[in-house]
């Protein structure tokens, strides 16, 4: 039976017995609404550690004024449903009251390359939200692994850096992005898109081909990649470009040719709805010569 905490004190608890009893916890957090690319994480959390636990928390430190907090897709029973199906051994589902009660004043700041570009600059101040729920959590939880999506790849090099720079005693995995058939990556925010707009959404991962197509064929400059993405996402025409980014994956450092270990990021608005998406590059021709 799935076991379901709303109480810091009781998830502390759980942990400690988890630890006394020298198994393994992992650790799965989201903002709920799940979908296969969280469920591949509890997966994944299954397959490694002996207890696997979920968190569901719409965090609201990490959203923007006029952002998506109100308009965030929720449905706990669903989640419920879902996590008891996939094995899931504990629900850490905290309310607002208990996470930041009246007086909370502490956060972490992430700082440097890997904050100041892709939604480090469209969303200030989101990574210090993130930063700071997770480090929370690390804390309450103190799970032997954390689990993130590669889908948001900044949050997992800004997870990863916070982890090495506070000597957080927990392994930081990152899971490969889901895809929906046509390529559309998964999230929650999909829910929010009209039939019109999901149409329109696989235009990220279509440049995001593109760009990988034209490295195949041994185009590395980044200024040509990311015109060739830009006209390609011009082609659908509701889609507004936020960024397009052509970094180094480890440091976030924008790079002028693309190398081995190149993330090539993008965003983009559908209507209301803001959509990211990123590819890997692994080895280049260039990166081996
Ligand atoms: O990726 C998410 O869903 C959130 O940013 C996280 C890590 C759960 C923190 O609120």
């Amino acid at each position: 039976m799935m076991q379901v905490i709303t109480a810091i004190e009781e998830m502390r608890r759980y942990s400690r017995n988890i630890r006394g009893e020298g198994k393994t916890l992992g650790f799965v957090p989201t903002m709920g609404y799940l979908h296969d690319g969280h469920m591949s994480l509890v997966d994944a959390a299954r397959k490694e550690c002996d207890i696997v636990a979920v968190s569901v928390f719409v965090n609201p430190v990490q959203f923007g004024p006029g952002e998506d907090l109100d308009r965030y897709p929720r449905d706990i029973e669903r989640d419920r449903h879902i996590s008891e199906e996939h094995g899931v051994d504990v629900m850490f589902i905290p309310s607002e009251e208990e996470m930041y009660p009246d007086g909370y004043s502490t956060f972490v700041e992430p700082t440097g390359v890997i904050v100041r570009g892709l939604c480090g600059l469209s969303k200030p101040g989101h990574f210090r939200g993130v930063a700071t729920v997770v480090a929370k959590f690390l804390n309450i939880t103190k799970p032997h692994v954390i689990y993130f999506g590669q889908k948001d790849a900044q949050q997992s090099v800004v997870i990863k850096r916070m982890v090495e720079d506070l000597n957080m005693d927990t392994e930081v995995r990152v899971m490969p992005i889901v895809r929906e058939a046509d390529g559309l990556a998964m999230s929650s925010r999909n829910s929010c898109l009209s039939p019109e707009e999901r149409g329109q959404a696989p235009g990220l991962f279509r440049s995001l081909k593109r760009a990988e197509d034209l490295v195949a064929g041994g185009e590395y400059s980044a200024d040509k990649i990311r015109t060739e993405m830009e006209n390609m996402m011009r082609e659908t025409p509701d889609l507004r470009i936020d960024y397009i980014e052509i970094v180094d994956a480890h440091g976030l450092m924008p790079l002028d040719r693309v190398k081995e270990n190149t993330l090539i990021a993008v965003a983009a608005r559908v209507g209301r709805t803001r959509l990211i998406d990123n590819i890997r590059i692994g080895k280049t021709r260039e990166s081996e010569a």
